[in-house]
This record gives C-alpha cells, structure tokens and sequence, in this order.
C-alpha cells in the first residue's frame, strides 16, 4: 500500500507543514503482524514480536503533525464523547458536535456509525478544521455488526480458532462499511463467577483457550493490514482483572495474588499483545487497591515496558472521573493526572482530559512530554489505518449497501452458530433410544417456552446494530426444517415474571406432541454489562415449567439459552437431552434445528465449568488440590475433614471441555515421545482417535498437564493444547501435540519464567475430566 501524503488537498495542512523530506514520501501504512504464520491454535511464543519495527517515516510524518498542534488540538486527540442518541453504558455526558470537530477538540467518536454520518463528520474534520487530522469511529463490534453472530462465550465453545476469525473478519466488513475503524473487541477477560452477566462476552475460565480465542479475534478484525479498508483496529478489553470481581458483581473490586494475575488473567492480554493488537481498554475495577485507570504499574509498567508494547490506550466509559467515586481522586483534575501518568491515552466520555490537563501542565502536575506521548500513540493509530492516506476509505455507502447481510455473511454465522452448540446430554428417552437427533417426520413437535420465539434474545447483548428482525428464533428455525411435521407452540411462562397461568397451556401442547422442545433460559437482558445475578437458577417460573412438560412423559429436549453457565441439576437429572444454545445470532433457529434433526453433529465444548448451584462458585476445573483433597471413592456426604461440602458433592454439574456428539470417540494409544526431556526440548503426545459410530463427526482433542509436584502448588490440570479433527465414521487419525518448555513452564517462587526438573502427568481426551494420561519427567 503506497501514498501520496502531499497528493491529498485535505491532509494539505500538515503534511505539507512536514519537511520536504515527508512530501511525496511512500509511507507503507500496514502493522507487520506479529506471527502471521502460525496457526491460530498455536499460541503467539514470547519472543514473537511485540513492537512493529519503527517505521521511522511513519516517527518523523507523527513528528511533524505533532509540531504544528495547539495544546487545545492535542487534547482534542485525546478526547472521545458520544453524540446524541448514542445509547450510553453509563452516566450521560455532554456529547459532541460539528462545532466541537471543527474547532479541532475531538480526536474519536464512541458509537458513532453509518457511511454518510461518519463521512460527513470526517469531512470537517479533515476540511474545516484547522489541524485537519482524521477521526476515529469507534464501537462495540462484539459477535458482529448488522450480521449478527454467536455471542463471545458461545464462540469459544466451538475451540474452532479458524472460524472465530472468520467470525470476526465477517464483522469487520460489515462495520467499516458503516464507517467504523476502531472495535471495542475482543473482550479478553477470564471469567470464572458466572453471576457476572459480562461472562459472555468473553471466551470463559482457561487462559490458554482465552489466548487462542483472542489471538484469533484480533486477527480477524485486523488482518494482516490495518490500512486495508475492510479491517479495523482491535481493542483487548479490559486491562486488567474485571473478570475476578468480587461475588461477580459488575464493577466491583478485584483483589489476587501476582501469581494469579500472572497465571490466569493476564495471559489473554499477553497473546493479544503478541498477535499486534492496536489498542487496549482500561477496566473499570480497582486491582488491590489500585484502579486500573491510575494503574500506572500494570499499564506502563507490565503492559508497556515489560511487553513493549507501543499501541493506543482508550479509558473505559467515564472511567477516569470514576476515579473519584473510587476515593483516590478527589476532583477530576487529580483523575486526569493520575490517568495520564498512569498511561491512559484517550478519554471516553468523562471529559476530564480537556477541561484539566492545561492546568495541570501549567502546574508541571503531568509533563508535555507525557500528554506527547498520548497524543502519538492516537495519530499512529490513525496512521496506521491508513486514515492519513484517505480518510474516507471506511466510510462506504455502495459497500454498506452490498455488504450489509450477504448470504456469505449469513452462511458464515450459520456455520458458526452450529459450531457454538454443546450437546450436555442425550440420554435413552420414554422409548429407549436416545432423544437426539429428533425425527423430521414425527407428527406433532411442541416447542415451548418463552424463549422460543424471542428473536431479541436470539442476538445476545452487544448486538451492535443487529435487528431482532433478522433473527431466526428456534421456533421458527424447527418450522422450516420439518415442514412436514405439525409444531405447536406455547410460551408456557415469561421468561422472568413469577407467573403460572401459561404452564396449562403448555401442558396441553405438550400431550399432543410426539416430542418436546423445551426453549428456557434467560432473556438477553439478563447477560452484559450491569447484568450480575446472585442466582444461576432458571428465571421466573420457569423451573415449574419443565418439571410441568416433564411429567407429560413425552420425549423432552431442553434447549438452554443464557450467557452463562446456569445451575440446572433437575434438568440434568431428569431431562434425557439437553443442548447448550447460548445466544446464536441471527441464525440461531436454523443453527438449532440443524442440531435437533441430526442435520449438524454437534461439537461443541464447554468453555466453562457449570456448577451445580451457585454456592460452588467460584468452580473451575483447573483448581488446586489442596492438603486435604477429598476421597473420590467416599460419599461426598462422608463426613471428614477434607475439602468439600456436606450438601452437594464438590464435582461440576458439566466440566469444562464437556461436549456430547452423536457419535463417539474412542481414545487409545496415548504416547510420549520420550520417557524423560531436557528444561530445553520438546516433546511430542500422539494419540489415536478413533469414531467409534457410524456418523461422521468433529471431536475436540484436549490436552492438559500436571507438573506434579513444584516449588509452588500448581493445578491439578492445565489446557496446553487442543485440535479440532473431523472423522468419518470408523476413521482412526493419530492426533499429534508439541509441549515445548514455554508450555511446561511456570511462575517460580520469584516469579520468574521456569521449566522445574520433575514429573509431568499428561492428559488427553474428550473433555477435562475424561482423560487418558501418561508421565514423563523433565531433568536438568
Ligand atoms: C463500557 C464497557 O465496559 C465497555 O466494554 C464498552 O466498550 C464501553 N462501555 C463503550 O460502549
């Protein structure tokens, strides 16, 4: 991609203000990418490269720009508002017009979209300002733009690396159509407290998959050339430990070790670094004390210094004044300085930046090398999207009309909806044979719940500008694919008023069916942001419902939609099929009826540990074992001093990797490639896997380790690997997995980088608690 800076009569201010040495210059305009050539499931190693080599054309063009600045215009690149009518996260504050572009005093608008707005708002930006630097148009493109896809937490369930990229590729067509450069995704934040309703916008409990998934979704969205006009900028969000907010309530304090910050929070941020993601979003939470807008040591110092990273720090939603409310500010000036010094470059919103940093420079409180920096770290942004170079080049409104819901596009979320099912349980039902897959030509199929026909709900939070009209519900998705059959429908209860007057009707419908499909779960207004829950329990009356279609005696399949795990251990118990939807998108009715009907084998696996009441949590599966850990072979009602609970057992309801197929996989074989390796060597794990049925099917192959015994505790397991194989029916592949030291090595009592001599237990199979496993050991 080669440019004419000078060629560009709206960019004439400054870059003709540049020396000669910059006029008519070729500035290549794309991010090297850090490892373009690996697989996505191969995770980016430490020593990939962080830091795109300085471009030092693109250093002196910054340079040059920044010279000509008033302090007001580089404040003005620091200062993202909202416009009217943009739907705000938080409290409302005093949004931007052409008046405040013109006069140079906006850098980036939040959710500003559309081809003709954005390219209007542009056009005074680069004509009628006097500095002439181009917008950035940033937006929560989270699981899609106007093509809505799975949501995050249901993506991650499919392990498919690939598609996830393809997924958010698929998204960023769409949205920079619109106008936008710039997502607020992906979401990196491991979660592992499903009462925090954010948990679905993230890829679940494990770092390892976690980092998969993000180093998948920062390629997706980015591609291997920023200033390519079908990418935009990616944000890993949010920095850092959101997810560990106490009792899972949104906002709410994070407070861990560095061994747990190191070990399990940071790792997605980490890889996001590595795989060249351009910017990073602050998070609301303090972290011990600290809140991470003011976290100057995790900002500058981990993710700046230690990862050498150079990208663009954006502030989360008024999260810089939100330092007052936090107590370590007591004004917003005192918010504005420790956010700038703390390394936060853009200011969402809160308006502390404009309005406080003159005087604080005059006071010395910040330094102007300090607000310098910031400012470079937007326009290379900018720069690097190519938005020097052509400032509309987003903005399209022929490619907004051609590219807004293509049949690919659809296809593609279809594909990815499918692939996001996990099959929980598919038991022999009242006629003995399995539930799943239903028969096309069964009579009469009753699909109820108040799920069920809710296309709203079919899209998930963070729908972006996805309509509900273009959802297919489940309903609707079971009608198409079985014309033949007549289907009943009855709502049975809403999805959150305590309500019973529907279950009769329900009940009626059911007596008449050869087959149930239960749809339950919760509204999609009950996961996101502000969404936390202290219950995982079906909402509502819905809990009354099933147990009232159950007691037909009528074959039932459960369809659960939800954006975290629920704690359902009637179902699992009663209930022969259950099948984890999620929220699909807008083909989450074909997505599901391909399921029911066998036309998809499900392949889906379980991101996350479901607990079976919310009690367990926080349960994730690669806990430690402790000084006391229970005796498996003992009732967990035995009474002994270990650790467990006298009321439940302390196993999971479905662990994570769990995912039912309707074949089987069988695995044997597992080998290491030697009995015992240098700290230096890898190793190689084969296994064969075999389907054992007569129905060709995807399995995920997992491979977890144990160090068994280190100079610190470590898990009982931990994901090191995982591989996607398609097997027709009796086909056997031997499945092949390299451990290299990276990933057998861990935080040592210094906290420093360390492959300890000793034995490994190797683990490989369907899910992380049904494995095979072998031993090898590592010496000196
Ligand atoms: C607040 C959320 O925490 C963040 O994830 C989002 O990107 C911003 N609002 C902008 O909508």
């Amino acid at each position: 991609m080669h440019h004419l800076l000078c060629g560009l009569a709206a960019v004439a201010m400054w870059a003709c203000a540049s020396t000669t040495k910059q006029s008519g210059s070729e500035q290549p305009t794309t991010v090297p990418n850090a490892s373009a050539a690996a697989p996505d499931s191969r995770l980016p190693t430490p020593d990939s490269r962080v830091v795109p080599d300085r471009d030092q054309r693109m250093e002196a063009f910054i340079d040059s720009v920044l010279a000509g600045l008033t302090l007001e215009e580089k404040l003005g690149q620091l200062n993202q508002p909202g416009t009217e009518g943009v739907v705000a996260t938080g409290p409302q504050a005093r949004t931007a017009g052409e008046a405040e572009i013109r006069a140079g005093k906006v850098g980036s608008f939040l959710s500003v979209n559309g081809a003709e707005l954005t390219r209007r708002l542009q056009r005074i930006a680069v004509e009628e300002s006097r500095a002439k630097i181009p917008l950035l148009f940033g937006h929560d493109v989270i699981h899609g733009f106007r093509t809505i896809f799975p949501i995050p937490l249901a993506e991650a369930s499919s392990w498919d690396t690939a598609a996830v990229r393809r997924a958010a590729h698929a998204a960023a067509v769409e949205a920079t159509a619109y106008g936008v450069n710039w997502t607020y995704a992906p979401m990196v934040d491991i979660a592992r407290d499903p009462r925090w309703g954010r948990i679905m916008e993230g890829s679940g409990e494990d770092p390892y998959l976690g980092s998969a998934m993000a180093v998948a979704r920062v390629r997706g969205f980015q591609g291997d050339d920023l200033a390519d006009p079908t990418t935009l900028l990616a944000t890993a969000k949010h920095f850092a430990v959101y997810g560990a907010a106490e009792a899972g309530r949104d906002y709410n304090v994070a407070d861990i070790s560095e061994r747990t910050l190191r070990e399990v929070y940071l790792p997605p941020f980490e890889a996001a670094v590595r795989a060249g993601v351009g910017s990073v979003m602050a998070s609301f939470n303090e972290v011990a004390g600290v809140p991470m807008h003011a976290n100057a040591e995790l900002i500058n110092g981990v993710l700046r210094r230690e990862w050498g990273w150079d990208g663009l720090l954006v502030s989360d939603y008024t999260g810089i004044t939100e330092l007052i409310p936090h107590g370590v500010a007591a004004d917003s000036a005192q918010a504005a300085a420790l956010a700038l010094r703390a390394g936060v470059d853009i200011d969402m919103i809160s308006r502390a930046y404009p309005e406080q940093l003159p005087r604080l420079l005059r006071q010395g409180a910040v330094s102007q090398a300090m607000l310098d920096d910031a400012v470079r770290r937007v326009l290379r942004a900018k720069y690097r999207l190519g938005l020097f170079d052509d400032p509309y080049r987003y903005s399209d409104t022929a490619r907004e009309r051609s590219r807004t819901m293509t049949p690919e596009a659809i296809a593609e979320a279809r594909d990815m909806a499918r692939k996001s099912i996990v099959l929980l349980k598919n038991a022999p039902g009242p006629g003995g044979r399995p539930v799943l897959p239903l028969r096309k030509d069964l009579g009469t199929i009753a699909v109820i719940g108040p799920l069920a026909d809710d296309s709203g709900s079919a899209l998930g939070g963070w729908a972006a500008r996805g309509r509900p009209e273009d959802a297919v519900t489940v309903l609707a998705g079971i009608r198409s694919a079985a014309p033949r059959a007549r289907v009943v429908h009855a709502r049975g209860a809403d999805h959150e008023k305590p309500d019973t007057s529907g279950i009769a009707a329900a009940v009626r419908a059911a007596r008449q069916a050869d087959a149930v499909v239960l749809v339950v779960g919760e509204h999609r207004d009950m996961s996101g942001e502000a969404r936390s829950r202290t219950s995982l329990d079906l909402p509502g009356v819905q809990q009354r419902l099933v147990e009232a279609v159950h007691a037909t005696g009528k074959p039932v399949v459960v369809v659960l939609m939800n954006g975290r795990p629920l704690a359902v251990p009637w179902i699992a118990e009663h209930v022969p099929a259950i099948v984890e939807a999620w929220y699909l998108g807008v083909q989450m009715g074909p997505a599901v009826a391909d399921v029911l009907f066998g036309d998809y084998n499900p392949s889906g696996k379980l991101p996350v540990t479901f607990p079976r009441n919310v009690g367990q949590v926080p349960i994730y599966y690669s806990f430690k074992q402790t000084g006391r850990p229970p005796d498996p072979k003992q009732p967990y009602t035995h009474r002994d001093y270990t650790s467990k609970y006298i009321d439940v057992p302390s196993t999971p309801l479905f662990p994570f990797g769990h995912g039912l197929s309707y074949t089987t996989f069988a695995y044997d074989n597992l080998q290491a490639s030697a009995p015992r390796i240098r700290r230096s060597d890898s190793l190689s794990v084969r296994v064969d896997v075999t389907n054992a049925g007569d129905r060709g099917g995807d399995e995920v192959v997992q491979l977890y380790i144990r160090d068994e015994v280190g100079s610190v505790t470590r898990p009982m397991k931990e994901l090191r690997g995982f591989r996607r194989v398609t097997l027709r029916p009796k086909e056997r592949r031997t499945v092949a997995f390299t451990l290299r030291p990276e990933d057998l090595a861990m935080y040592g009592p210094d906290m420093k980088r360390v492959v300890e001599p000793g034995f490994f237990t190797v683990f490989v199979g369907t899910s992380s608690a049904n494995t095979r496993q072998t031993r090898f050991e590592v010496i000196e």
